[in-house]
């Protein structure tokens, strides 16, 4: 065994975080821990990760439980399309009589939403397959100790790194293996100030040898997000809010929202086209403001509130089914908290 692979596994055994996806081998589960775990923190995953496999304790459930509800089980982790891939994967996969996981590389890295990654991890993880499953935490930790100046943003990068992984992945313990780089780039080896005292590959990392640790992995600049100012309108009428659900391709696909656009206007001119369209009002009241980040769009919204006398074209809830039954991406935060002040029977 090569002397990186014994240090990680040893340090592994002794320091490894008790997760609520380390007491299983259910490929299931592991699979959706880590698709979870893919743009989500550890301690926000860990609550919806058990809710998860509560509700949806195999691929069966998955793939036949509604579409709002599955999106309700989601609701705060973002990224919606990774929780519709994963009912695709439940149903073709159900389809084809399995009752979990495949646990071949060909198998999985056909199925919606599982790439490389995913895959490598579900094999490693679960199966215990010595399949490399390259992420952040792999790129720091093996960029430092190999000195790697390739740019971890290049398309090649994944294979390149997986030439290195190869040659040290241990055909015994794929799992505690890839696992331990998750723990050690989470607890020791972190992008910025790294606890490179306690670390168990300090003697033999050349980065931190050359003192040079922070310069690692080198990363191409990222192109600017691109920015959209929105307004969001929150309808009211009866005591009902208005709500309408977005088209089913594109950012926050068949999500729920309250009605929003690029226009540019200000409260008189929402005032004023309200009239020209005949649409009778009791008040428009400006809300606060607030941003949010995507991943390629950042949104800098301006919330109204406004009174109707008449409703118009949309779907209206009260505020218990509103936060109950509909899932409203995150993005519009700020104006749920604005709902759960107002007084509404
Ligand atoms: N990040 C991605 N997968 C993980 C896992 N299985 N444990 C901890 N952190 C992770």
């Amino acid at each position: 065994m090569e002397w990186i692979t014994k240090q990680l596994l040893d340090w592994y055994s002794l320091n490894k975080r008790d997760l609520p996806w380390r007491h299983t081998k259910n490929p299931y589960f592991i699979w959706i821990s880590e698709i979870m775990l893919q743009q989500t923190r550890v301690e926000a995953v860990k609550v919806y990760y058990e809710r998860f496999i509560k509700r949806l304790p195999d691929i069966t459930e998955l793939a036949s439980i509604e579409e709002d509800e599955l999106l309700k089980l989601w609701e705060g982790l973002g990224y919606y399309s990774r929780v519709r891939n994963m009912q695709k994967c439940a149903k073709i996969l159900v389809e084809k009589g399995y009752d979990n996981l495949p646990s071949t590389y060909q198998e999985l890295i056909a199925l919606p939403g599982i790439g490389r990654y995913t895959a490598g991890a579900i094999l490693s993880i679960a199966f215990n397959q010595s399949i490399p499953a390259i992420d952040g935490n792999v790129y720091r930790i093996i960029s430092r100790f190999y000195v790697l100046e390739e740019s971890i943003s290049k398309a090649s990068s994944y294979a390149y790194y997986a030439t290195y992984i190869n040659r040290i992945i241990p055909i015994a313990y794929s799992s505690d293996f890839t696992q331990s780089f998750m723990d050690l780039g989470s607890l020791i080896c972190i992008p910025k100030n790294p606890r490179c005292g306690e670390c168990p590959l300090k003697e033999k990392c050349q980065a931190f040898l050359q003192k040079r640790v922070e310069k690692y992995p080198f990363i191409q600049k990222k192109k600017e997000q691109k920015i959209e100012e929105r307004n969001v309108y929150l309808y009211i009428y009866q005591n009902k809010i208005g709500i309408r659900k977005r088209e089913d391709k594109g950012l926050l696909a068949s999500m729920y929202e309250f009605p929003n656009d690029t226009k540019s206007v200000s409260s008189i001119a929402i005032e004023n086209d309200l009239f020209e369209n005949g649409i009778s009002y009791e008040q428009v009241l400006e809300l606060g403001e607030s941003k949010h980040v995507f991943s390629h769009i950042i949104w800098y919204m301006k919330g109204y509130l406004i009174y109707l006398k008449d409703p118009i074209d949309l779907l209206w809830v009260s505020k218990t089914d509103l936060f109950s039954r509909y899932s409203i991406p995150s993005a519009f935060s700020y104006y749920l908290h604005v709902i759960q002040k107002l007084e509404l029977k």
